[in-house]
């Protein structure tokens, strides 16, 4: 399986975003009270709060750091050497560990758990930038990484989401036609659905608590100061054995 692209592609687009460009901000770089404050309300019932929280695909690090007042340890990882040299270089506490990690490999994955034993897991906006032909593989390390004792909260982009913005969302149309064309180009074309995590996510391997539409925030806004958000599905998912 080839993995190289995943840090390739992800690193050019963090040079390209952030160190290019000062003051440079990816769509989904919200503050947390518009991003993780929202998911840990629901969390917060669910995952076991003695165990460590992984954040898979945590960027540029402030989500990770928000949870380390709610989680014994925290670690970062991302496949981008640009994400994680900005997490690290921000980072202010030292329950949190960064690093460079792709999860669709299974080798890393693997260390990783051997390293820190079951975690909770936390994902936003990672799933539908898999490709395909890895879910399988992605699934199967999310499993080795709860270790049957962690959960999984995952909040990640809906399907058809240029349609919706080309087509029904009023706030998008309020945008001005350059940051409309921006906007969709940086969306993918393909998203995640509440039936589709029933399938990656088989009954005989594991439990979903929860599974819903629900909205991700953007740091765009209309110009009458409307937010703009993306259609997205939220879930909750537990291990039922250790893979
Ligand atoms: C849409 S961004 C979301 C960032 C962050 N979770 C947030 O919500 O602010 C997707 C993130 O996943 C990372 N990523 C993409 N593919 C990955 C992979 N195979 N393994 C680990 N991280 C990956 C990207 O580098 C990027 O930081």
């Amino acid at each position: 399986m080839d993995n190289v692209n995943y840090g390739e592609y992800w690193d050019r687009f963090y040079h390209a975003t952030y160190q290019q460009q000062p003051g440079g901000k990816a769509l989904w770089d919200v503050p947390v009270h518009r991003s993780a404050a929202l998911d840990l309300v629901e969390m917060d019932h669910t995952l076991p709060k003695e165990l460590p929280l992984l954040d898979v695909g945590c960027g540029t690090g402030e989500i990770a750091s928000f949870f380390t007042k709610h989680f014994p340890k925290v670690i970062g990882v991302d496949v981008a050497q640009g994400a994680i040299d900005i997490a690290i270089e921000r980072q202010t506490d030292a329950h949190i560990d960064f690093k460079i990690l792709d999860i669709t490999d299974a080798t890393s994955c693997l260390a990783l758990s051997e390293q820190y034993g079951p975690l909770n897991i936390y994902i936003r906006g990672v799933m539908h930038q898999v490709e395909e032909n890895h879910l399988p593989q992605y699934v199967n390390n999310l499993e080795t990484l709860l270790g049957g004792k962690g959960v999984l909260y995952m909040i990640e982009v809906a399907s058809g989401i240029r349609d919706h913005f080309l087509h029904h969302s009023e706030g998008y149309h309020k945008l001005p036609a350059a940051v409309q064309k921006i906007f969709i180009s940086n969306l993918p074309p393909r998203g995640v659905t509440v039936e589709g995590i029933a399938t990656h996510f088989p009954p005989n391997r594991f439990e979903i608590l929860k599974s819903n539409p629900e909205k991700l925030f953007t740091n765009l806004q209309s110009p009458d100061g409307m937010e703009i958000y993306i259609p997205a599905v939220q879930a909750i998912i537990k291990a039922k054995k250790f893979s």
